[in-house]
């Protein structure tokens, strides 16, 4: 692999996407994304091993052809049930001869934040700083150079099962790749579609892909809550095959042309659904298809909305809700999410970085961007499962305490 490319691998429910960019003259370039049906998931976890790692070998070959690059090492997103959330304190004594906190107190603080209970099948995927404090003032972005003797940091810390993490590893090495990095879902696609402003004031973010939905909430400017539930956009092509007894096919293509139906202030119109053996057509309003679709995404809102409700502080104000993913493509549903939320409503679409940015500017391309633009600079931590090729070059970047925040 060349050393200025960067790749990242998406497995997702419904589709694997590899995604590889490189150093340009105006910084990160998409130069190839590779993609293929997902056969081998489930509500974002490995099902099946062989399917899985069909799938990333397809998608990454696709990648590697447009790029004309070979790759070899990848970001890997993670999603699934199995992710958890929670906020934690580090304090160090600052130790060097100035007393002036260097990159080593930072990295120290953060290890000591990272000691928490967590039960031995789960591990820790990202530390990440909210803020420092030094010497009791708060609200320090970076404390390198700064004068004290004690500091502090909080930080979100997101872990996650170790066999869900190990399994999709395992499909990883054996596709021929190495992992040099994770990302949980829900960063990645917050660094593809979230603004700075958005994050600073209060924001949540809702990547709702095939079988999950992914949960983060933006704060102070870093992340506060991240999470994942097993609903997405696959639950909603069941629900319309059975209700309206047509084939899945002939239902997400329903879902997909009119989307929750009669939306406010439009009258109802009629269209044809084939019945389940394809030899006839039924007529079916799009009343009637709301009312399938609509109760479906309400409850997938109220589960999302509890999970934040339950998980963040009471006074945490919000300003915005983006919705991302496949899902977000859904008709109607940005009107669904602001009476669920009772916030204003965006669909997120991926940032454009350069390249090949036009075919990827679609809301379930937000995890694969995302892992270009967060992985190098953040990768989760692999734990010793299969190592950590070299560093890559992106990390000079920037500093890397500075760029914990994206
Ligand atoms: N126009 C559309 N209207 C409604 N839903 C859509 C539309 N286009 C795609 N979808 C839905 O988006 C979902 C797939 O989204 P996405 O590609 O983000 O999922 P994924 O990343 O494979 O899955 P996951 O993130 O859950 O593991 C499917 O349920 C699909 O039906
Ligand atoms: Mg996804």
């Amino acid at each position: 692999m060349r050393h200025d490319t960067v790749a990242g691998l998406d497995i997702g429910t419904t589709k694997t996407c590899a995604v590889v960019a490189a150093e340009g003259p105006s910084g990160l370039e998409i130069v190839g994304v590779g993609e293929a049906p997902s056969l081998g998931m489930r509500k974002g976890v490995v099902t099946d091993l062989e399917e899985t790692i069909k799938s990333i070998e397809a998608a990454t070959e696709k990648a590697e052809r447009m790029a004309g690059v070979h790759i070899s090492d990848v970001y890997v997103a993670i999603t699934g049930e199995h992710i958890r959330s929670t906020n934690n304190r580090g304090v160090v004594a600052v130790t060097g001869p100035d007393r002036e906190v260097v990159p080593q107190d930072v990295r120290r603080v953060v290890d000591a934040s990272k000691i928490i209970n967590i039960s031995a099948d789960r591990q820790i995927i990202h530390a990440l700083p909210r803020q420092f404090t030094v010497d009791g003032q708060d609200g320090v972005e970076d404390p390198v150079g700064m004068a004290g003797g004690r500091l502090e940091v909080d930080t979100h810390i997101i872990t996650g099962g170790t066999s869900f993490i190990t399994n999709v590893l395992k499909c990883v090495h054996r596709a021929g790749l190495e992992a040099a990095g994770l990302v949980v879902e829900p960063l990645a696609s917050s660094a593809a579609t979230l603004l700075d402003e958005e994050k600073q004031v209060g924001v949540v973010l809702l990547d709702i892909g095939g079988g999950t939905t992914d949960i983060a909430v933006y704060s102070g400017g870093g992340a506060i809550y991240t999470s994942t539930i097993p609903v997405g956009g696959n639950i909603l092509t069941n629900d319309i095959a059975l209700g309206l007894k047509t084939t899945t096919a002939q239902a997400e293509q329903i879902k997909r042309t009119y989307g929750a139906g009669t939306i406010d202030g439009e009258s109802a119109h009629i269209f044809s659904a084939q019945t389940l053996d394809g030899r006839s057509e039924r007529d079916v309003s799009t009343t009637q298809l709301r009312q399938i679709v609509v109760p479906r995404v309400q409850e997938t809102f109220r589960m999302a909305k509890t999970k934040i409700i339950d998980n963040v502080p009471r006074d945490l104000i919000l300003g915005e809700l983006v919705l991302t993913g496949g899902g977000a493509h859904l008709r109607g549903i940005e009107a669904l999410a602001e009476e669920a939320f009772g916030l204003p409503v965006r669909v997120g679409m991926p940032k454009t970085i350069g390249g090949l940015t036009e075919a990827l500017a679609q809301p379930e391309y937000a995890t694969a961007i995302g892992l270009i633009l967060f992985g190098p600079n953040e990768g989760g931590a692999l734990n010793g499962h299969y190592s950590r090729r070299g560093t890559t070059v992106f990390r000079k970047l920037g500093r890397w305490f500075s760029d914990l925040w994206n």
